[in-house]
């Protein structure tokens, strides 16, 4: 059970975490209208900071649009609302929760005229797959259920509706003794997890599924491409077929609440030594560091969520 914090955001406005309360006629519980994000804040040595906040707004504006929501709140007043949610909250590593829902009003499917109602919440979370997941890795299966097709459900949303998929990937696995299942697209290539991006490694280079294979855009995803980069690790977006999965060196699932979590079997098939592989620690590694404090914020990745303090007079 998560431990509730004192105030969730609604509307413009801090009102106690009981209180953050909606009907059961509203749209969202019929029809599944909601959008959300999953965001980090990590306790730096500098202080919290918002791990890549402007990336996690953008995403959620864009699922907004594509369903058509008018949240009502710029990108910037969002991102503001958050860093004042921690604040109050005065957390220090916390996740967060911004749901975008259609309320209570009319009963239909078409849902324009029901209220936007935009709520903020964060709370304490810790490692998402296990303790010791992050470095010992996870024994997952390939589900027997596929990834929404293109076209049906839109997977570059980030909507609630999307998660009943994902619970049906997520049940069948964890029934069947496995931590997480790995969903396949509708053309039976690599997806992604329930909650999870996937990457792999093949002879030293990182692959991970294009966009068109059914996948959230991952900010985690994002940043691991961007520091393969730096550390001069190749990294393709392409098909991957499920076989592919068995024969790689290493794989690993990304994501805000999964980091990134070395796999260590798929399907009771040991990938490469069986435990996290040196890619994944490398990159690991240099995650952590950066997301600690440890190592500088070279690509802008962290917004404090304390102003920093002014320099002292005569300093
Ligand atoms: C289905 C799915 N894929 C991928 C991800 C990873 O995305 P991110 O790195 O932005 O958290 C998530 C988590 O939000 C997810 O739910």
């Amino acid at each position: 059970m998560l431990t509730p914090t004192e105030k969730i955001w609604r509307n413009g406005r801090f009102i106690p975490w009981d209180e953050a309360r909606i009907h059961v006629l509203s749209h969202v519980i019929s029809y599944g209208t909601s959008i959300f994000e999953g965001i980090r804040c990590y306790d730096t040595a500098s202080g919290p900071a918002i791990f890549r906040l402007r990336e996690h707004v953008r995403r959620l504006l864009d699922s907004a649009k594509i369903y058509r929501i008018e949240v009502g709140y710029t990108a910037e007043e969002l991102a503001e609302a958050m860093l004042e949610l921690v604040r109050v909250n005065r957390m220090r590593a916390c996740y967060l929760r911004p749901i975008i829902l259609r309320g209570f009003g009319e009963m239909g499917v078409y849902g324009s005229r029901n209220p936007v109602e935009v709520f903020l919440a964060c709370w304490e979370w810790g490692q998402y797959l296990g303790e010791e997941a992050i470095s010992r890795g996870v024994d997952v299966c390939v589900s027997s259920w596929n990834r929404m097709a293109p076209n049906t459900l839109p997977a570059l949303a980030k909507s609630g509706a999307n998660y009943m998929n994902s619970q049906l990937i997520k049940m069948e696995a964890v029934i069947n003794g496995y931590v997480e299942g790995i969903a396949l697209d509708e053309a039976g290539y690599v997806s992604e997890g329930s909650g999870e991006n996937i990457f792999l490694v093949r002879d030293g280079r990182l692959l991970t599924p294009p966009l068109g294979a059914s996948v959230l855009p991952g900010i985690t995803r994002m940043t691991v491409c961007e520091l393969a980069q730096d550390l001069a690790i190749p990294v393709a977006e392409t098909l991957i077929p499920r076989e592919m999965l068995y024969i790689a060196e290493e794989v690993f699932f990304t994501g805000t609440a999964a980091e990134i979590t070395p796999i260590r079997s798929i399907d009771r098939i040991t990938i490469g030594a069986g435990r996290r592989g040196p890619v994944t620690e490398r990159l690991q590694k240099e995650f952590f560091a950066i997301t600690s404090g440890a190592k500088p914020d070279r690509r802008g990745w962290l917004t404090a969520v304390h102003a920093p303090e002014p320099a002292a007079v005569g300093s």
